[in-house]
This record gives structure tokens, sequence and C-alpha cells, in this order.
């Protein structure tokens, strides 16, 4: 299976020339990167200027609305972003359900991206990992209703990012641990499993977000057997960014 790497830039940097320095540092260091798919979600406004520096980058959205066009003041349509190369787009980050993003957005915005052929990265996690373990509900029921009527034949186009709340940003209480992540993929398949049978899973990549660092990353895919990260604030700091993907390169 493919590794992927993806950076969700969120709303940074501040200016299109500092974008513009990022994706071109993230480029000089893709030459010996072969086996793992590298994203980059810049803020949306970037898109038609940021230079593609390297074939081996694909750029993603941060969000995308599930509706064709008319009277939806500040959202973006998919097929407006397709026609700037976006051929990912994350949806239902924690970030985005802060602001009221339902499962069921989600479940729409799913479908309208694979209506688009783009990938959807869909981010799951839970606010607290309280002692009864009620947060295993919680992820099931987001993905369960994210996935609502969607078919097998589409999963090849869906990503699961796991992204515990707690562990995202520089306040986070800390990073998952990889035995955290394992624990987690293995429900999560079992939920796949139950839905579309185990055969028709095997391929879905399952990756981790939260505080990814080169200093943590390792054990994730190792231990944890992760297809990936979903990166944040290390994402725009190329030679960190670079270091996490070669790590990933290294046990593809
Ligand atoms: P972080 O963000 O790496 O800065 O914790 C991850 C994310 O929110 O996707």
């Amino acid at each position: 299976m493919r590794k992927i790497v993806i950076a969700n830039w969120k709303m940074n940097p501040s200016s299109l020339k500092e974008a513009e320095k990022i994706v071109s540092g993230i480029g000089t260091g893709l030459k010996n990167i072969k086996k793992t798919e590298v994203v980059l979600c810049p803020p949306s406004i970037y898109l038609s200027k940021i230079k593609k520096t390297n074939k081996k980058i694909y750029f993603g959205a941060q969000n995308s609305f599930y509706e064709d066009s008319g009277a939806y003041t500040g959202e973006i349509s998919i097929e407006m972003l397709k026609q700037f190369g976006v051929k990912y787009s994350i949806v239902g980050h924690s970030e985005r359900r802060a602001f009221g993003e339902t499962n069921k957005d989600t479940n729409l915005k799913i479908k309208k991206l694979l209506e688009f052929k783009i990938t959807a990265i869909l981010c799951i996690g839970e606010s607290v990992r309280d002692e009864e373990h009620k947060y295993f509900d919680f992820i099931k029921k987001q993905i369960e209703e994210a996935l609502e009527g969607i078919n097998k034949n589409s999963l090849n186009k869906i990503i699961i990012a796991y992204e515990p709340i707690w562990a995202i940003g520089k306040n986070a209480l800390r990073e998952a641990t990889a035995g955290e992540f394992l624990e987690m993929s293995i429900f999560i398949k079992k939920i796949l499993s139950d839905i579309y049978g185990a055969k028709n899973i095997e391929d879905i990549r399952i990756i981790y977000g939260g505080s990814v660092h080169p200093e943590n990353s390792l054990p994730f895919i190792i231990d944890g057997k992760s297809a990936g990260f979903l990166v944040g604030r290390d994402s725009l700091e190329p030679k960190k960014f670079l270091e996490i993907i070669k790590l990933t390169e290294n046990l593809s």
C-alpha cells in the first residue's frame, strides 16, 4: 500500500511569497522520494498562484462544499477547486467541526468529492479519552455517518486520518502513542469491515495526525502500521516536513 504524507497548512503562511518559498523548499528535497505520495493543502486562495515546482507534489483543499453553485457565501465548490489542480480534499477536520460541520456534512462532501474523482481525507477523532471508553462509540458514529450510502468501489478514494483532538496543535496534551494509534486503526478497520466486508477494505489507508514531528513519527509507521501522516505545524517547515517524508519513504 502506497504511503502518503499530507501537509495541512491551515491559515498559514501569511503571504503568497512565503507559501511559494515553502513549496519550492519541499520540492527540492523530493528527488529520491519514489514510493510516498506527498500532498500539500494550502489555503485555497494560494492554489491558483503557487507554482508546482515538482511533479511529485499534489495539491489538496483544506475544505470544500457539497453544492455545485449558488447562494453559499464564503464557500468554494469542488468543481472550482478541481480547476486549480486539486486532487484531494480534507473533510471534517476538527477545526471545521468546531465551526459546526456535522457528520451529515462530511457525508455530503465525500459524495460530492467522489463525483469529481477527488480523494477525500476524512478526519475523525475524539476530544477526550474518557475512562468508560465512550470515545470508541463516538469514532464509530463519525465513520458510519460519514460513509453512509458510499459504495465499496469508492473506498480507494477515501483516506481516514485519525486525529485525536487532544493531540492537535501547539496546546496539545501530547501526541498519541503508536499503540493508541494501532488500537484505533484496528477498531476503524473492524467498523469498515462490518460495513463493507473484510476483503473490500484491505486497501483503505488509515493515517495518523496530531503533533507529528520528525522525532516522533517513526513508531507510528513501524509499530502503529500507519499508512502515513497528516501534518500541521511541521508541514510549514520544509526541513522538518521532508524529514517526515523521508522517514516514511524509508519504511515503505
Ligand atoms: P498539528 O496539526 O500537526 O499542528 O498538531 C495537525 C492537524 O490539525 O492536522
